[in-house]
C-alpha cells in the first residue's frame, strides 16, 4: 500500500490475537503499522510485534526492491512495536537506529542492550535528512509510554503519530466501519489516563501543516483531519462526547438487569439516548469507552457478600484508572436483606474530579415493587433534567 510516491505501508495484521495488552478482547484483530520512506537514504518507521516479525520483514524486503534500510526510526518501544527490533537488526546489519534518549536507556530492559552501539538518541525538533525528505522528531512522552516520540516528514507533511490516532481492528480493504468507535475504545482504554500529555501533543500538531497521519495501529488518515483532531481534543479533555446515559449493571438472577433495562426504556421513551451493558458479559473495554462517550452514567449493582458485585467493582476500578471525571452519576442497588452497594459505589468514585451525583438512589429489595419503581421513575426524571 502506497501512502505517497515515496512512503509505503509495510505493516501487518494480527488476526490471531485474543487479548491486546493481556486484557482487551480483539473482535476484529489489530494492525501493527510500519512504513518505509524511500529517498537517497531509506528510513523504516518502527518494527512490529515479534510474532509477526517474518511477515513484516518480507513486506519490507518487497517494498525496498533490493535496497536496504539506512535507518530504523523507533518511535515506541512497547513490544507491539519494538518486538521485532532484533530480527530487523540481524537482517540489516548496517542499519542505524534512531530513537529518544529515554528509549535508548530502556533498550536493555527488553533484551536489546546490544543494539545501543548502533543507535542514536534524538531530542525535540532534531532533524534527519534522507535526501528530499526531512524527518523532524517531536517528543511525546506518555502518549502512551515515556519514551514515545513522533515524526513529522517536512516535504510531504506526513505526521507519523505513534500510538496516537490508532484504533483496534485489523486493516481490511472492505472494512466500512467508521473509525470512531474502535478509535474511542482504543484511546480511552490505552491512552485515556494521559489526557494532559495528549493535549501537549495536540498543541504541537496544531503548529504543523499535516497532509496525512500515519499511526501505529489502524488506517492512515488523509482526509478531514480536523475531525480526528477534534475527537482527540474532546477525549483528552475528558469532555463528554454526546448527551446520553450508559446504564452499566451486574445481575445475579436477572432482577437488577431488569431494572436497568426498564430505566433505559423510560429514557428512550422521552428521546434520551440510553445504552445498557451487562458487565458480566459485555466487553469491559467497550463499557468503559461508552462511559466516557456519554455525559451520564447509572451504575446498577446487587449487594454481594456485603459489597459491590465483582464485575461492577471492576468496572469502577477501570473508570478510575482512566481518570473518569466531568460526568453525572446515579445508582441502583439491589439487596435481598441488606442493600448497601450504592453507598460503596459512590465511595469508590470519591476522588474522581468534577463528578455530580443524582439525588435519587434506587433501592431494590430482590425485585422491583411499587416503591422502587417510583424511585426508578424519579431517577429517570433527574436524568432527563425534568
Ligand atoms: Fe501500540 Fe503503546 O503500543
Amino acid at each position: 500500500m502506497r501512502i505517497t510516491d515515496s512512503i509505503v505501508y509495510v505493516g501487518v495484521n494480527d488476526n490471531d490475537i485474543d487479548l491486546f495488552e493481556g486484557q482487551y478482547p480483539m473482535h476484529d484483530g489489530i494492525s501493527y503499522n510500519s512504513y518505509v520512506i524511500l529517498d537517497e537514504k531509506v528510513a523504516l518507521m518502527d518494527s512490529v510485534d515479534a510474532k509477526k516479525s517474518k511477515e513484516w520483514l518480507d513486506n519490507v524486503e518487497k517494498a525496498l526492491d533490493g535496497r536496504k534500510p539506512d535507518y530504523l526510526i523507533v518511535q515506541h518501544l512497547e513490544p507491539d512495536h519494538g518486538g521485532s527490533l532484533m530480527d530487523a537488526c540481524e537482517k540489516y546489519p548496517d542499519m542505524h537506529l534512531v530513537m529518544s534518549a529515554k528509549a535508548l536507556g530502556m533498550l536493555p530492559q527488553f533484551g536489546f542492550g546490544a543494539l545501543a552501539a548502533r543507535a542514536s538518541a534524538v531530542k525535540e525538533n532534531d532533524t534527519l535528512s534522507l535526501g528530499s525528505h526531512t524527518l523532524r522528531f517531536l517528543m511525546a512522552p506518555m502518549v502512551h509510554w515515556p519514551e514515545v516520540m513522533m515524526t513529522y516528514e517536512e516535504s510531504e507533511k506526513v505526521f507519523f503519530s505513534a500510538d496516537a490516532f490508532g484504533k483496534f481492528g485489523a486493516l481490511e480493504e472492505d472494512d466500512d466501519e467508521p473509525w470512531v468507535n474502535e478509535a474511542r475504545e482504543y484511546y480511552i482504554n490505552i491512552v485515556g489516563k494521559y489526557g494532559g500529555p495528549v493535549q501537549t501533543l495536540l498543541k504541537k500538531a496544531a503548529a504543523l501543516e499535516i497532509s496525512a497521519i500515519c499511526p501505529l495501529h489502524g488506517p492512515v488518515l488523509s482526509e478531514n483531519l480536523g475531525y480526528y483532531l477534534d475527537k482527540y481534543n474532546t477525549w483528552s479533555t475528558y469532555a463528554p462526547e454526546e448527551k446520553g446515559t450508559l446504564i452499566a449493571y451486574g445481575s445475579l438472577h436477572g432482577n437488577t438487569g431488569k431494572a436497568a433495562r426498564a430505566l433505559a426504556e423510560m429514557l428512550k421513551a422521552k428521546g434520551e439516548k440510553a445504552e445498557v451493558c451487562d458487565l458480566s458479559r459485555d466487553h469491559m473495554s467497550e463499557a468503559v469507552a461508552d462511559a466516557f462517550r456519554f455525559d451520564k452514567l447509572v451504575l446498577a449493582s446487587p449487594t454481594y457478600d456485603g459489597g459491590i458485585f465483582p464485575f461492577v467493582e471492576t468496572f469502577i476500578s477501570h473508570l478510575k484508572a482512566k481518570a473518569y471525571q466531568k460526568r453525572s452519576v446515579g445508582f441502583i442497588e439491589n439487596g435481598s436483606w441488606a442493600p448497601m452497594a450504592a453507598k460503596q459505589m459512590k465511595a469508590m468514585l470519591e476522588g474522581c474530579k468534577e463528578l455530580t451525583f443524582f439525588d435519587t438512589t434506587v433501592t431494590i429489595k430482590s425485585t422491583l415493587n411499587e416503591q422502587s419503581e417510583a424511585q426508578l421513575k424519579a431517577l429517570a426524571q433527574e436524568l432527563l433534567g425534568e
